[in-house]
């Protein structure tokens, strides 16, 4: 399997139900373990359809004592956003809202929600001055997730780091605004770095549409593909997989 990007083996499950499953499980092994080493869990949710299942997944575990979480030790910041209004069908906050943010006990002050109904650059901005003003960095430090999560796209585009965009290269800003040519739309979106310093990192990627982007991702010689970039300098990278997506590896 290694190819030159060296990618890690992704944990191959059978269908979405298992991936949904493996996902939530992983949510609350870190939420867990950073809680007892750390005082708190810091979590960045993934956006798009794929994480929706293993958000509720988590709600639903949390009526089981042996898996519930002390959701004030807990705060949930975005991966990415589309320039939307909170209510709107494609905001990823309504997703997770919906899914996980509503069904459970979570201090309204530790959702850190993007301000995507604001023009994107604003919304980058003020969103970047939460983060700062959140973990209090020391000149020049990038913050540190304990859980980052993150989708990909058939493109190989991951949170909204997308091909031939302008973000790609971003090696200052925790958070930017960033035109999507083929959506003719800007997203918000964290950078690599602040992706690539976070402890833990994990994909969820599934349905046969991600079949050969995700064999050139994992296995490709050459990293040509914005979620070929995800390397966590200090952390663990882990890619959780359906059959469907994995059908080529
Ligand atoms: C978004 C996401 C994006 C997503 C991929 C996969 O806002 O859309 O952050 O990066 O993870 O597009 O989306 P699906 O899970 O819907 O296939």
């Amino acid at each position: 399997m290694v190819g030159f990007n060296l990618q890690p083996e992704p944990r191959i499950v059978s269908d979405l139900a298992e991936l949904h499953r493996a996902g939530a499980d992983e949510f609350i092994r870190c939420a867990r373990e950073a809680i007892s080493a750390r005082g708190r869990f810091v979590v960045s949710l993934a956006g798009g359809s794929t994480p929706k299942g293993a958000y509720a997944l988590t709600a639903g575990d949390q009526k089981d004592p042996a898996k519930r979480l002390p959701w004030d030790k807990i705060h949930l910041f975005f991966s990415d956003e589309r320039n939307v209004p909170p209510d709107d069908k494609e905001s990823n906050y309504r997703m997770a809202n919906e899914s996980l943010l509503s069904k459970v006990p979570v201090p309204t002050e530790n959702v850190h929600r993007i301000p995507a109904e604001l023009d994107p650059s604003t919304a980058a901005t003020q969103y970047e001055a939460e983060l700062r003003n959140f973990f209090k960095p020391k000149p020049g430090d990038w913050p540190r997730f304990d859980l980052f999560m993150l989708g990909m796209g058939p493109d190989g585009h991951t949170a909204s780091l997308f091909p031939g965009s302008t973000a790609l290269n971003e090696n200052s800003r925790w958070v930017v605004a960033n035109w999507v040519e083929k959506f003719k739309t800007y997203r918000i979106t964290f950078t690599f770095p602040v992706i690539n310093h976070a402890a833990q990192v994990m994909f969820f990627v599934a349905g046969e549409d991600k079949a050969p982007v995700l064999k050139e991702v994992l296995q490709g010689k050459e990293a040509v593909y914005p979620s070929q970039r995800v390397r966590p300098v200090d952390g663990r990278l882990l890619w959780i997989v359906d059959k469907a997506a994995a059908k080529l590896l």
